[in-house]
């Protein structure tokens, strides 16, 4: 049976989290402005494929409309990279394209979300169990990096995975925070 999964964002850091899925069978459907290809991995099962669909945060009916085509069926996990204004609009217009009761990962950057700081934003499709991811910082010889796609895509697989396993919700913190705001 085809897994599918919408990851939005998926095309930018993300990708290695849509390529992981992508290797272990799902079908990744990645809306964003530009084409960025998902190479497809060696060996990877018979119908799994990445599609690309041109869309914008500023148009979510018209994400939604092009996501749902292109996944085929009801997706069975949403990974969400949204952030701004947008990101309400964007998870209420791809809520329909589930499937009862699948789960959610919603990542957030440390402007929007800090543990330390009263958490997260509310998620926003009260039907889905939603896992929230918050990316920190990495502290490295006495100085503060931001993460690497790498690290990021396992902290957001890691939460992929307590998702698909039917997991309470819970926030997973990747990295460090600092207990005051961060200004980039
Ligand atoms: N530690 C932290 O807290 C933290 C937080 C955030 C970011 N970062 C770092 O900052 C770097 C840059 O972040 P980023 O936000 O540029 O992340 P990114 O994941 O590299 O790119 C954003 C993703 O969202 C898509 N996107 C953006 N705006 C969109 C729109 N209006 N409509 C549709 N899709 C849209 C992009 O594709 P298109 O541009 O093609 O649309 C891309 O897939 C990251 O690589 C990461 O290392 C760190």
């Amino acid at each position: 049976m085809t897994r599918r999964a919408l990851v939005i964002g998926g095309t930018g850091m993300l990708a290695g989290c849509a390529a992981a899925l992508l290797a272990e069978g799902w079908h990744v459907v990645l809306p964003s402005r530009r084409y960025a290809p998902i190479p497809t991995p060696a060996g990877s099962a018979g119908s799994a494929r990445a599609l690309w669909v041109e869309a914008n945060w500023s148009d979510p009916k018209g994400l939604a409309d092009g996501a749902e085509r292109a996944l085929g069926g009801k997706a069975d996990l949403l990974v969400a990279w949204v952030y701004g204004p947008a990101r309400p609009s964007v998870l209420r217009a791809v809520g329909p394209l589930l499937a009862a009761g699948a789960p959610v990962v919603e990542v957030h950057g440390s402007s929007s979300a800090n543990p330390l700081l009263g958490g997260c934003p509310d998620p926003v499709l009260e039907d889905h169990p939603t896992q929230q991811v918050v990316l920190g910082f990495v502290m490295q010889n006495g100085r503060t990096r931001w993460l690497t796609h790498a690290e990021i895509a396992a902290g957001v697989l890691d939460a992929v995975r307590r998702a698909l396993d039917g997991r309470p919700p819970a926030v997973h913190q990747v990295g460090e925070f600092r207990p005051y705001p961060v200004h980039h």
